[in-house]
């Protein structure tokens, strides 16, 4: 039995790249123009956007909720992978990121599928989960404790461990959470690093590892990826 996993050298990971990754043009032109930001390394990338695609596919995700959008390429693979009467509902607290997003929502003819809430994911998650009626920006997405089949979170670290109390609650049993960066290059393994980003992380992965009432898998890929089933 081998608990290693493969050192990705560069030479490995172009070979990866040029094997399996299928970005379309529309993709990668995001990717370049998002490039040219000083943020531009939050964007997730084109192995994890294919990931997310493949694993959107393979639960058959009809009501997802991405928390964390900012200039749009997980949203793209989300949009991308729902039946015709899916949606994606993503949460973000930047006009200007989304708006990149917006174009190219509208570029891909993804733009139906997604509605788009700014402003704090914690509380567009508590009105979720409270609302008796249906915000305008909320169209066409079913909400409430146990409507939602898959969610990708990817915003503010410090918050993780309140993102988790309330998705456990918008999740249906059987949904899928997906949970960006939970190793956070590497510092949740090295107790010199003790910033409120890495606490929270560190906090969030002691919790679903404890939590009875999810199925787990955390994915030593890009830079960590938790895979959460709700029992
Ligand atoms: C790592 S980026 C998301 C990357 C994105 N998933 C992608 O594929 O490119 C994190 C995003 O979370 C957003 N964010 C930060 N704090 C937030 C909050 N309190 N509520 C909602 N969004 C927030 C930021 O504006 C930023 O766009």
């Amino acid at each position: 039995m081998s608990r290693k996993n493969i050192q990705l050298t560069e030479k490995l990971e172009d070979y990866i790249f040029r094997n399996s990754v299928r970005e379309s043009p529309t993709f990668r032109k995001l990717r370049e123009e998002t490039g040219t930001l000083a943020q531009a390394n939050m964007q997730i990338s084109p192995e994890e956007g294919q990931f997310l695609h493949l694993l959107a596919k393979l639960s058959g995700a009809k009501r997802i909720l991405e928390i964390g959008t900012f200039t749009g390429y997980s949203s793209l693979c989300f949009a991308s992978a729902l039946p015709e009467d899916g949606v994606l509902l993503c949460c973000d607290i930047s006009e200007t990121w989304t708006n990149i997003a917006r174009k190219y929502w509208k570029e891909t003819g993804l733009e139906w599928k997604i509605r788009l809430k700014l402003g704090s994911a914690l509380e567009t998650l508590q009105v979720l989960l409270d609302s008796e009626s249906f915000p305008d920006w909320a169209s066409g997405f079913a909400f409430g404790p146990s409507s939602v089949d898959l969610v990708f979170l990817d915003a503010d670290k410090e918050s993780y461990p309140d993102y988790y109390r309330l998705i456990m609650k918008l999740l249906k049993p059987g949904g899928l959470l997906i949970v960006d960066n939970v190793l956070w290059d590497g510092s949740v393994a090295d107790s010199s690093h003790q910033e409120p980003s890495t606490i929270a992380i560190r906090k969030l992965n002691e919790t679903i590892y404890k939590d009875d009432s999810v199925d787990l898998s955390m994915i030593p890929s890009a830079d960590g990826i938790s895979l959460v089933r709700k029992k």
